[in-house]
């Protein structure tokens, strides 16, 4: 028996057939061809490692069966025998092709104990953080001539948008998680010349897309999603190469203080317009207070910093979680920071209006879509970077975000309510009494008066 694969992959395609990471994934824009990729790899990899256990999974059964067990049966037709009850395609030389879906977070429980050499994800981000984790304790081999690996295919948006955002595309790892076991292709529409020519009616409709869905399904941006609180954020308009900043730019600094949770720090600086430059981020966890105070100051040596903003709960937070960052009973957190030199004042923690703020900072100028607003952000401010974009609508209170890895965001959001207006309409001149601006102009004066 003879079996003839058709088709030729597109350089894209190739690149993901030529990945050997433990973890590959290609995504962004619809229709590059990425399931179409997945298969092909399944298949091909079934041919050359006899007796290789391969597992591919999509979140619904409808769907695995529509876009792998149809295309699949139809591919491998009277070469390779398919178990309907089992749903395995089984390879003459040993080698088995499962495919699943895992439609309820529990459903992932049915590998448990089982080990595949190869598990395919498609449409990855329909799938929890959790049960990826899950699947990647199925990743096994004991075979010598193959080491174990993942793969995904996705489109941004869905449940699980942010885990692959983080580890495909921020590339921010967590203790356990090595970078170089991670590789991201981009998918782009025009890659796959087959569909452009069959169908060239399908990039138009992608064109035709509300904003936000075409930034997410024709350019494949991971910035936007589906309740999604800052739209506006885009990491080509508002991010920048670091710069040496100007002396004469007022600077100041703001904090979003945590302990058992991230504690971070931002830097900034405003320019002669008022627009304001976040240039550097301090993002910390189980730092004792004096320690992170240290770091501050550290980190702004020779820096003239006007003010520091700082969480309000910290003019609040004594005794047992007070112990646990160092303290002493009886004294704030503030006043930590205040006996190691660093003094704050109390940030404005009106949320909607700080969000509110914040999307003035973020907005264009009315005659210029394509400006960048009153804030930019150095590139090198990570998590700032990482989150303003992941935060979303609270589901509650539909004007606020939803509480969640948000620190970076608040510490913003605390930098512009100290300023004035973002909005090119003039600036109401007259200072409510939380004024900032009117407090001494560095640390040292302020602390010395
Ligand atoms: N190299 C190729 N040779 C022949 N046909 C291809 C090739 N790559 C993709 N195709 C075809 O192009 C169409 C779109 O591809 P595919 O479904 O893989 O895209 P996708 O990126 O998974 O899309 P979506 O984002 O909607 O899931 C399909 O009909 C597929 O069979
Ligand atoms: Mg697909």
């Amino acid at each position: 028996m003879k079996l003839v694969l058709y088709g030729e992959a597109n350089p894209r395609q190739r690149e993901f057939f030529l990945s050997r990471s433990r973890h590959t994934a290609y995504g962004g824009a619809r229709g590059g061809g990425k399931s179409w990729a997945m298969r092909r790899k399944f298949v091909l990899l079934a041919l050359k490692y006899p007796g290789l256990d391969l597992l591919l999974l999509r979140r619904t059964l409808n769907e695995l069966r529509e876009n792998h067990i149809v295309p699949l049966q139809r591919e491998l037709y009277g070469a390779v025998s398919y178990n309907t009850t089992e749903r395995v395609f089984r390879f003459p030389n040993g080698s088995r092709i499962k495919l699943g879906y895992c439609d309820s977070q529990q459903d992932v429980y049915q590998y448990q104990g089982q080990e595949y050499a190869v598990i395919g994800l498609e449409e990855a981000t329909h799938f929890t953080e959790e049960q990826m984790r899950f699947l990647t304790t199925c990743n096994r081999t004991t075979r010598r001539d193959f080491s174990p690996r993942m793969y995904y295919t996705c489109n941004p948006g869905n449940v699980g948008h942010a885990w692959v955002k983080r580890l495909f595309i921020d590339r921010q790892y967590l203790e356990g998680e090595r970078a170089e076991d991670y590789t991201f292709i981009p998918a782009r529409i025009y890659d796959n010349k087959v569909l452009l020519e069959g169908d060239p009616g399908y990039v138009r409709q992608l064109m035709s897309l509300p904003e936000d869905l075409r930034r997410a399904h024709l350019d494949g941006d991971w910035d936007v999603h589906a309740g999604q609180y800052f739209r506006e954020f885009s990491r080509e308009k508002h991010t920048v190469a670091p710069f040496e900043l100007p002396r004469h730019w007022r600077r100041f600094r703001s904090m979003d203080w945590g302990y058992n949770d991230p504690c971070c720090v931002l830097w900034h600086a405003v320019d002669g317009e008022g627009r304001v430059y976040t240039y550097r981020e301090l993002y910390v966890r189980r730092m004792r207070a004096d320690e992170v105070a240290k770091k501050v100051l550290e980190l702004s040596r020779g820096e003239d910093i006007a003010y520091t903003v700082a969480s309000p709960d910290m003019w609040q937070k004594r005794g047992a979680m007070l112990a646990a960052s160092g303290g002493i009973e009886g004294e704030s957190i503030q006043e930590m920071f205040a006996l190691c030199g660093l003094n704050l004042i109390p940030a404005d923690n009106s949320r909607v209006a700080g969000w509110n703020r914040v999307r003035e900072y973020l907005a264009s100028d009315p005659s210029d879509p394509n400006s960048a607003g009153k804030w930019q952000c150095f590139k090198n401010c990570v998590n700032l970077i990482r989150q303003l974009p992941l935060l979303e609508y609270d589901s509650i209170n539909r004007e606020d975000a939803a509480d969640g890895d948000d620190h970076a965001p608040e510490a913003l959001r605390y930098a512009l309510m100290s300023r004035p207006r973002g909005k090119s309409e003039p600036v109401i001149k007259k200072r409510s009494a939380y004024d900032p601006l009117s407090l001494p102009e560095t640390d040292s004066n302020w602390y010395s008066r």
